[in-house]
């Protein structure tokens, strides 16, 4: 079902925009992007026709994984600015109609977070039980099999007091005991100082981590494992992720934010969708928007994606508002999966199914990977597990916003090398160029923020050949259909008798005004989105 237009949210109609802080814009000259350059970039933000920004994190930490571990919850990195910045950028934001969206990191602090601190300081410092601390196995090993996510086991032993901390992903990011109501609080307390000053949300890191199995039982391994997989899903996360309880710790989450006007929760979690829906709560009452990552997952197969389309429309629970995301910091480029022309269709599909769009910074220049030498590795991951393709660097590079040297991102040595065509594909040029990849995404964004059949319409799949996707918006008496091919091959689909339309929007030209009837043919490559 869709919804009357004039009842949604803004987080229900609008576009996301995530912001990767450290490659965005540096405004001080020292390569690394920072809140004052987030500033100044909004203008741009507008003219794309976003919605709201969703910055990664931008507190101090010691930068393990990049800010994903705090050290302080409730302040900024110097390396970003200053809590004047930040309230400068929220103000910034708020005065033309966007929202900010901060990250919040519950499951895990930085290891030299206070808190941390304190708890490893003795067996009985009133703080030990803040984090999952465990006596070694009879052997002195680790508590249980448990892996971390970036390699090797989750476990750390602390030499001082003779037992383990667990870490889902680097030792150096202590997972919290969230069974503790005093950690439960705190973090309450972190969320309040910052709906407190007005942001609109926060898009909630590893959601599905947050409570883990209370008797620590072994994982079991996995039989679909093969090596071109992650090492971590050697095993079946049945006892270290998902458990009942986090649900209710995601709610608490909720009432919280419930006590202030219009603020949206969504939850990073990459789960099978019968699970997924689950964290929007039993009556709607946890996450607004889990974030819904099949098109990032998926392989780029016409077929399959319909069927997951309509799997994830039926499942979703009553009330429940979609969503869809096509890139994030921590996956590979749409524009690299898949090949730019097919970018476009991908484009067209988040941005003309039902549910919340969130893109990715870049993505809408149609930036691809970029290699990164050995010698100039930065992320944790590649450097744990080198050579199996883990490593986050090559979706992180700077945001290409003009051909000069530093690609109008900076003025220094930018922290991750450029893009070796930022010359060519670049804000600058694709603004000025109106059959460009950049072009193409305004006029898909506007189109949608314009249209209520798209941004709250119903969705109705249609039945389609191989290689084509095909699907009608409809709301208030408006129609559009919207046919996308996944093949570089021509292909058709037959309409039914009688329907008739004119095209809107080609994925392949910007003067598209065919009419159609009967069978519409689409070149290789083609997406339309067509007013029946
Ligand atoms: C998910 C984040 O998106 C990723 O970048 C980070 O490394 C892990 N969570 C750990 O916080």
């Amino acid at each position: 079902m869709g919804e009357a237009s004039d009842k949604l949210l803004w987080w229900q109609k609008g576009t996301i925009y995530q912001v990767y802080p450290r490659s965005f814009m540096d405004s001080n000259g020292d390569g690394v992007g920072d809140l004052q350059g987030i500033i100044s970039r909004l203008d741009y933000l507008e003219w794309l026709g976003v919605s709201a920004v969703w910055v990664s994190p931008i507190y101090p930490s010691p930068m393990a994984d990049f800010g994903y571990d705090i050290s302080d919850y409730t302040a900024i990195h110097p390396m970003f600015g200053s809590m004047d910045d930040f309230d400068e950028l929220l103000a910034e934001v708020h005065r033309r109609n966007l929202k900010l969206i901060l990250d919040l990191v519950p499951n895990h602090t930085s290891s030299e977070h206070p808190w941390f601190k304190e708890s490893r300081s003795s067996r009985n410092n009133p703080k030990r039980d803040w984090y999952l601390w465990q006596d070694p196995a009879p052997d002195g090993g680790p508590p249980n099999n448990w892996l971390s996510t970036f390699g090797g086991s989750a476990w750390e032993k602390d030499e001082q007091t003779g037992q383990y901390y667990y870490h889902a992903y680097l030792k150096e990011q202590p997972d919290l005991n969230w069974r503790n109501p005093e950690v439960q609080e705190a973090m309450l307390d972190v969320m309040r100082f910052w709906l407190d000053k007005g942001v609109d949300g926060f898009r909630v890191d590893v959601m599905w981590h947050m409570i883990k199995d209370e008797q620590y039982r072994n994982n079991p391994t996995n039989p679909d494992y093969t090596p071109d997989m992650p090492p971590f899903k050697k095993q079946i996360a049945a006892y270290s992720v998902d458990q009942p309880e986090v649900h209710q710790v995601v709610t608490k989450m909720r009432h919280l934010l419930d006590q202030y006007e219009e603020r949206v929760m969504i939850g990073e979690i990459y789960l099978s969708v019968d699970k997924l829906v689950t964290y929007y709560g039993n009556e709607n009452d946890e996450a607004h928007l889990p974030f819904n990552f099949q098109l990032i997952s998926l392989p780029w197969e016409a077929r399959q994606i319909a069927r997951a389309i309509d799997q994830y429309e039926g499942a979703l629970p009553a009330n429940a508002w979609p969503n869809w995301v096509l890139g994030n910091h921590d996956k590979p480029r749409i524009a690299s999966r898949v090949g730019k022309p097919q970018a476009r269709i991908a484009a067209m599909l988040l941005l003309t199914l039902r549910g919340t769009p969130t893109l990715y910074y870049g993505d809408e220049l149609g930036m691809q990977d970029v290699f990164i030498p050995a010698g100039q590795v930065q992320d944790p991951w590649e450097k744990n597990e080198p050579g199996l393709g883990l490593g986050r660097d090559p979706v992180r590079t700077p945001m290409q916003w003009n051909a000069a040297d530093g690609a109008g991102f900076t003025t220094a040595t930018p922290w991750l090398p450029l893009s070796a065509n930022y010359k060519e594909d670049n804000v600058e040029v694709e603004q000025q160029d109106s059959s460009s990849f950049l072009n193409f995404y305004r006029r898909l964004i506007a189109l949608r923020q314009a249209e209520p059949a798209l941004y709250a319409g119903r969705y109705i799949p249609l039945p389609a050949g191989q290689s084509v996707i095909a699907y009608f918006r409809e709301a208030e008496g408006k129609r559009f259909l919207i046919v996308l091919n996944l093949s570089h091959s021509p292909a058709s689909l037959t309409l039914k008798e009688g329907m008739e339309g004119e095209v809107v929007l080609s994925s392949l030209s910007t003067e598209e005004k065919r009419k159609v009837k009967g069978e519409i043919s689409l070149r290789g490559d083609e997406g339309l989105i067509i007013g029946v």
